[in-house]
């Protein structure tokens, strides 16, 4: 009697599918970026996102206590300013878009949600780099630390929960870990975008925060055909006091979010970035994909690939479709 195994045994039914399925979302999974910008009086679409925003501090709000209704479990802010100049001064000061975006989500949404801000130079800066230049032009690693410091206060202050350091400046994690510290901001958590490549995924979300940016960075940002250089990345962030690492972007890299979920101490995380949401809506636009499907199945596979929680822009409709 050939074959004597028969793995499909296990599929027969979806009660035994259910069964024995390794690999779930839930919502709390699942972390929700958003856009805030500065002066909006309405929410502005962002045409390379179809379904994301960029907020009114009002829209903001409200759509902030809807997701966090459906269960994510957090909120990652990004602050799109109206100015920008050399040193990104609206990254540090209290007014700053950011800032008081934090300061309304806060107020209005306690300790439901964790709040997380992005700590990040380049929504800022009018050359859009992560970081401040050097008379050269060249991205200033440590001038830089010194204003991601500040931020990190500020951000703090404001009531983030939890900062982002997505700068890929070496060191940030450690200085940013000493100044909360110093601030007394000891409970102020660190998500370290401990790996983060140069990556054309990241195009739609350039015109998300309406990024200045000419050229490229990969100065700073790693090469996507290096794997080993991702340990170490880890392992530095790790030493210098990450609470949670993140790999981005998530579906092109879910070989290196596997060694790192096997790596690591501390959480991981990864983020489906604009690129990898802009393909399934435009292929899904056209009738080329099923759209739930789709989405429910890029989720799981960086689940499956070693993921605790995944930043992504369907955040809170999945979290819908997961309750319903
Ligand atoms: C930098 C930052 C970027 C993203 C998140 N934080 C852009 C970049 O590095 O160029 C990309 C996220 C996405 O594409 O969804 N602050």
């Amino acid at each position: 009697m050939f074959p004597t195994h028969r793995p499909r045994r296990l599929r027969q039914t979806p009660a035994m599918r259910r069964l024995v399925s390794e690999t779930s979302i839930e919502p709390r999974h699942l972390i929700l970026p958003m856009f805030v910008k500065e002066g909006a009086t309405e929410p502005i679409p962002i045409a390379s996102m179809p379904g994301v925003v960029q907020h009114t501090r009002d829209t903001l709000r409200k759509a902030a206590v809807e997701a966090v209704q459906a269960g994510v479990g957090g909120l990652m802010v990004y602050g799109v300013p109206q100015t920008h100049d050399a040193v990104g001064s609206g990254a540090t000061d209290p007014n700053g878009i950011l800032n008081v975006a934090l300061r309304d989500l806060r107020s209005e949404l306690g300790d439901d949600t964790v709040l997380m801000s992005d700590l990040c130079l380049d929504e800022f800066t009018d050359h859009g780099h992560c970081g401040v230049l050097d008379s050269d032009g060249a991205v200033d690693n440590d001038a830089t630390l010194r204003i991601y410091a500040d931020m990190a206060i500020e951000q703090a202050r404001c009531g983030a929960h939890m900062v982002g350091t997505s700068g890929m400046m070496d060191g940030q994690v450690g200085v940013v870990r000493e100044a909360l510290d110093e601030a007394g901001y000891l409970d102020t958590a660190i998500l370290a975008y401990a790996v983060k490549y140069a990556s054309a995924y990241y195009g739609p979300f350039r015109e998300a925060v309406g990024s200045q940016l000419k050229g490229d960075r990969k100065t700073y940002q790693q090469d996507p055909g290096n794997a080993r250089e991702a340990l170490r990345e880890l392992s530095l962030d790790l030493a210098e006091g990450a609470d949670v690492v993140m790999v981005k972007p998530g579906l092109p890299y879910l070989d290196i979010l596997r060694v790192v979920a096997d790596n690591s101490e501390v959480p991981v995380a990864v983020y489906q970035v604009s690129g990898e949401y802009a393909m399934v809506e435009a292929a899904a636009a056209n009738g080329w994909l099923d759209r739930q499907r789709s989405i429910m199945e890029s989720l799981t596979s960086l689940r499956r690939a070693g993921a605790d929680m995944i930043l992504t822009y369907w955040a809170a409709e999945v979290s819908r479709w997961l309750t319903a």
